[in-house]
């Protein structure tokens, strides 16, 4: 443990970088703004005039100057940068999806577990108090078992707006659409709500036409545990609709319903005694920040995890689950919406 602050290093400065160098700041995490670096130099110098962060040549420049980079480029940078920070036994912050393919996910995963520095991944749902409210609901006794999920994301195509990304519709940078890009989120949330996903049936469809990039899918799976479920993602053009959720969770005497604010809820809950609740907001919170694993603002709880030498959370194991699930999916669909275990 060390009381000296964490030289934080950025690879990519884009919409996401963003985010967590406010989110850094919010925190107030106790780190140095070390180098930044954007092949975009308008990009990088925008995002180092903001920040406080100093705008570098190169990304060796980045990683010499930092203990902890984040990798926030397109996501087939995401396997080559996290091997160039682990080669210099830095910790690392990579972006989700980890790659464009499962196999070079595997293959990260792999290199990231060989080389023991301390990583996690941006599936920063899982610090979320509204998630981790839901779960504390679904574990109590009274609940019973898990029945049933409806899982619902809906978001506008972001090559548009504040988004204005062109790697999102092409599949070699972004490896696939709406699934992988954006409800890998999901995936990974059913897993921490609800348990193991061991089959699944997908369908999907293309509508905009960037080729390898679906925007409207469903998926059937089977959970573990016995519940079973739905996802369905899609990728449309109302600009009013940025990305929301809509969960419903049916426990044999307890139904859950996320409709509200992703990280702020409200999270509501109907019981077989007659017993409703709600919860959201300051109180939401206030309960949830002891669940959190280290805070509840994961860019924070990366850093503290960085100066105790620790490990972070989730990690790149953890969204290698989600990886494998939505592989299946993608092998689903390719197949009529066959179904596929998660084992196979
Ligand atoms: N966790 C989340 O909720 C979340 C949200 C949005 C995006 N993301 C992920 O973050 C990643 C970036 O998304 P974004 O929205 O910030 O995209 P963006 O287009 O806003 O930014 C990406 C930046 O990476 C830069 N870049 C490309 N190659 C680089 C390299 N070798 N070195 C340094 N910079 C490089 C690009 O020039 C661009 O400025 C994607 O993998 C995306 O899936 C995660």
């Amino acid at each position: 443990m060390t009381n000296d602050p964490v030289r934080i290093g950025f690879l990519g400065t884009g919409f996401i970088a963003t985010y967590h160098s406010k989110s850094l700041k919010r925190g107030g995490a106790h780190i140095v703004r070390a180098g930044a670096y954007d092949p975009d130099a308008d990009r990088a110098q925008a995002f180092c005039l903001a920040s406080g962060h100093t705008m570098c040549a190169s990304e060796d420049e980045v990683i010499a100057s930092a203990d902890a980079v984040y990798v926030c480029t397109w996501t087939s940078e995401h396997k080559r940068l996290v091997g160039k920070v682990i080669a210099a036994g830095k910790a690392v912050f990579c972006e989700k999806p980890l790659s464009p393919t499962l196999a070079e996910a595997e293959q990260l995963v792999s290199e990231v577990n060989a080389s023991g520095v301390i990583n996690q991944v941006g599936l920063v749902l899982r610090h979320a108090p509204s998630y981790l409210w839901a779960r504390e609901l679904i574990a109590e006794k009274k609940s019973g078992r898990v029945m049933n999920v409806v899982f619902r994301d809906d978001q506008f195509i972001p090559i548009q707006s504040y988004y204005a990304s062109d790697w999102r519709k092409d599949a070699s940078r972004a490896g696939a659409g709406t699934l992988l890009e954006h409800s890998i989120h999901d995936v990974d949330m059913l897993h921490f709500l609800i348990g193991t996903i061991t089959d699944t049936s997908m369908r999907s469809h293309n509508f905009h036409g960037h080729p390898g990039i679906e925007d409207s899918v469903s998926a059937t799976l089977q959970f573990a545990n016995g519940a079973v479920g739905t996802l369905s993602s899609i990728w449309h053009d109302n600009l009013t609709r940025p990305s929301q959720r809509s969960v419903e969770i049916f426990c044999e005497n307890r139904t859950i319903t996320m409709r509200g604010h992703e990280w702020f809820g409200p999270v509501e809950w109907h019981d077989s005694d007659g017993v409703t609740g709600s919860l959201g907001a300051d109180e939401l919170l206030t309960r949830t920040e002891p669940l959190a694993y280290g805070a509840s603002n994961a860019d924070v709880a990366f850093v503290h995890a960085v100066s105790t030498n620790t490990a972070a959370y989730p990690d790149v194991n953890v969204a290698l689950q989600a990886h494998r699930t939505v592989d299946a999916m993608y092998r689903s669909a390719v197949d009529q919406g066959r179904n596929v275990s998660i084992s196979d």
